[in-house]
């Protein structure tokens, strides 16, 4: 199998699910596909390698990785780059004056590239300031919500959005400590975690906490649903979307709009997950759901 790997220092980016996205997207000569989160180009540089005259829109919140990906796209013409979030798609599309697209991919969540930058404080694993911003424009940082949200808030977001049902102690602790010394850092705050909280899952205990705030951070949720809910009106007859989600929740979105959706017709079933040789070659991927609608005129609303 060729192996496709964005490349940035030493960290390497392996594009989820490829093989399936390229049968999935159905690309046809002369199409304009969106690649809504194109992070340092590993699908767009797979499409645009499978067809020549295809173009594509890529899309990114941050700034680093378009560029990384201009970088890996350079022998290309037949794209653009463009740093927006996909919940704007509306008013990018328009800007360009694209009325219809034959195909959208979604790829959430963060790329290992921007996990494993100490800046950028993603990595419960790796020391860095408590940022978690795709767009480091935005003010809201997770130090931020760590360190200044009241306590039910916190509660909230933790047990909705990390799904960690018994918070409430952890989050005193929380509370009590920052009145003494604020949390500045991520290896702090993992620290502090694991040292007052038990974990249940065979994860680190910081994961689902890291998680919630990053989610809070970049509204994730929301500009998922907003993502959604405008690319479809984008879509010709037979245009297809394609997400790839990586959690139960971006999961449950994604789930629920193809089926609630007037006009879409669901193409998988069941989510499309990766094969053992994915798995073996890119352990991260394990999480991976894809799931694929499509544009269908003649459905009854
Ligand atoms: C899993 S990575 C994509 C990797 C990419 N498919 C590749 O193969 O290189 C997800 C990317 O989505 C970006 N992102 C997250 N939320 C976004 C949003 N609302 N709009 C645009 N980009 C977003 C992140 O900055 C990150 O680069």
């Amino acid at each position: 199998m060729e192996k496709l790997l964005i490349k940035s220092g030493n960290e390497i980016h392996y594009p989820v699910l490829k093989e399936e996205v390229l049968k999935w997207i159905n690309l046809k000569d002369g199409g304009l596909y969106i690649d809504c989160t194109c992070g340092t180009g590993g699908h767009s540089k797979f499409l645009l390698s499978s067809r020549k005259n295809i173009f594509l829109i890529c899309i990114d919140k941050d700034e680093k990785m378009l560029e990384i990906a201009e970088e890996n796209l350079k022998e290309f013409k037949n794209y653009k780059l463009i740093k927006s979030g996909f919940e704007n798609i509306d008013e990018i599309l328009e800007k360009e004056r694209i009325y219809k697209v034959d195909g959208f991919l979604f790829d959430l969540g963060f790329s290992l590239l921007q996990v494993k930058d100490p800046e950028r404080g993603f990595s419960f694993q790796i020391e860095g300031p408590l940022d978690m911003r795709y767009d480091r424009s935005y003010k809201l940082t997770a130090f931020d919500i760590i360190n200044k949200w009241k306590r039910r808030d916190l509660i909230y977001i933790f047990k909705n959005y990390g799904e960690i049902k018994n918070c409430e102690k952890i989050v005193d602790k929380i509370i009590e400590r920052r009145e003494r010394k604020k949390f500045e850092t991520t290896k702090e705050l993992s620290e502090f975690i694991s040292q007052n909280f038990k974990e249940r899952k065979k994860i680190h205990p910081a994961t689902r906490f890291f998680l919630a705030l990053r989610i809070i951070v970049n509204n994730e949720l929301e500009c998922l649903k907003i993502g959604l809910e405008k690319s479809v009106n984008f879509l010709k007859d037979k245009g297809r979307i394609l997400v790839i989600s990586f959690n139960s929740l971006e999961d449950r979105i994604v789930k629920n709009f193809l089926k609630e959706k007037n006009k879409i017709k669901i193409l998988t079933k069941k989510p499309l997950t990766p094969s053992e040789q994915e798995l073996k070659e890119n352990p991260l991927s394990r999480s991976a759901k894809l799931r694929v609608g499509e544009k269908d005129e003649e459905e009854k609303e």
